[in-house]
């Protein structure tokens, strides 16, 4: 559990830590000093003290050396950020390059600031360089969609999911099987459409026992993809990777995943072969605008 101080000459008696954690800080009036409520509820996201000006607060999961002063002309601006949101595109094609172990640091320290419910911080990585291994990742990805594949066109499966599901659900089912046939004949035709031969996979996983672990895995993933951008690197989501790891015991005991843990995201990640020389438009977002003072109900 933490521990949480107020140090009474440092407070400037602002009440920002009341306004930012009102579930641990209270204030009796405005300019009085505040004072601590149940610090068991405390999840050390740490608001407080990033946010208090004097540093008043001493905080148990905070000492000196973890706090460091946000410097504004470090940061992108909008124009900036905004290119880097165009311009990011996934990545396929890869050099064999491998990508320098200080590189892979850089991402997963990207990844480990993204939001988490209840900053439980739930994610935790798994960087996959050896190619043997990258290897036995595809084969068993593929094994398990050779697996899924089999069952669906199963004679008996199939009777079964007509009459209990109906023929538009066998027809989803027979797509999916397509899928999976395609993915299996480019690996026999000695093709990667699993991580297409990219030199890295950083894996996202989590306990699944965390509230919105998946979704936790998936935003660290974001912060990571883009922080490869700025290293001059490409990434793609591992979408076959991660659906092919459900259920696949083999591939949790190469990968060495912790029980009770499942894999939510991965990123190839390589020294790509070319970049992109522009941005393209993407399709207009479809709004529903409840304006200010409720007179127009847009629809865009
Ligand atoms: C959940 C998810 C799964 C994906 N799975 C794969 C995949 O398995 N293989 C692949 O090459 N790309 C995969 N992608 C990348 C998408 O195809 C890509 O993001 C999309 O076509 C848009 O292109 P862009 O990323 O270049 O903007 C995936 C993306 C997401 C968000």
């Amino acid at each position: 559990m933490a521990t949480i101080q107020i140090d009474a000459e440092r407070c400037r008696k602002c009440g920002k830590c009341v306004q930012v954690c009102p579930t641990l800080f209270e204030q009796d009036a405005k300019g009085t000093l505040p004072y601590l409520l149940d610090t068991t509820r405390c999840n050390e996201c740490g608001h407080c003290v990033a946010i208090c000006p004097g540093e008043a607060i001493a905080h148990s999961s905070f000492p000196p050396g973890s706090i460091t002063s946000v410097q504004p002309e470090r940061l992108p601006d909008t124009v900036q950020l905004m290119e880097l949101l165009r311009s990011r595109r996934s990545i396929r094609e890869f050099r064999p390059k491998p990508v320098e172990r200080t590189l892979v640091e850089q991402i997963i320290e990207a990844a480990r600031f993204a939001p988490s419910a209840h900053n439980v911080q739930s994610t935790e990585y798994i960087v996959v360089q050896d190619p043997a291994v990258l290897k036995q990742v595809v084969e068993l990805t593929i094994a398990q969609y050779r697996q899924w594949r089999n069952l669906l066109s199963n004679p008996l499966v199939r009777a079964i999911t007509r009459l209990a599901k109906g023929a538009t659900r066998q027809a989803a089912l027979d797509g999916l099987s397509e899928d999976f046939t395609a993915l299996i004949n480019r690996y026999q035709q000695g093709d990667d459409p699993i991580l297409r031969e990219a030199s890295t996979l950083l894996i996202f996983h989590a306990d699944h026992h965390a509230g919105f672990a998946e979704t936790n895995a998936n935003l660290a993933l974001q912060n990571a993809s883009l922080v490869c951008e700025t290293l001059n690197l490409g990434a793609f989501y591992t979408g076959y990777m991660v659906a092919g790891s459900n259920d696949n015991a083999r591939l949790a005991k190469l990968l060495k995943l912790p029980r009770d843990h499942e894999i939510y995201a991965g990123l190839a990640i390589g020294y790509p072969r070319f970049h992109y020389q522009n941005w393209i438009e993407r399709k207009p977002p479809q709004i529903q605008w409840f304006a200010q003072g409720g007179k127009h109900h847009d629809q865009c």
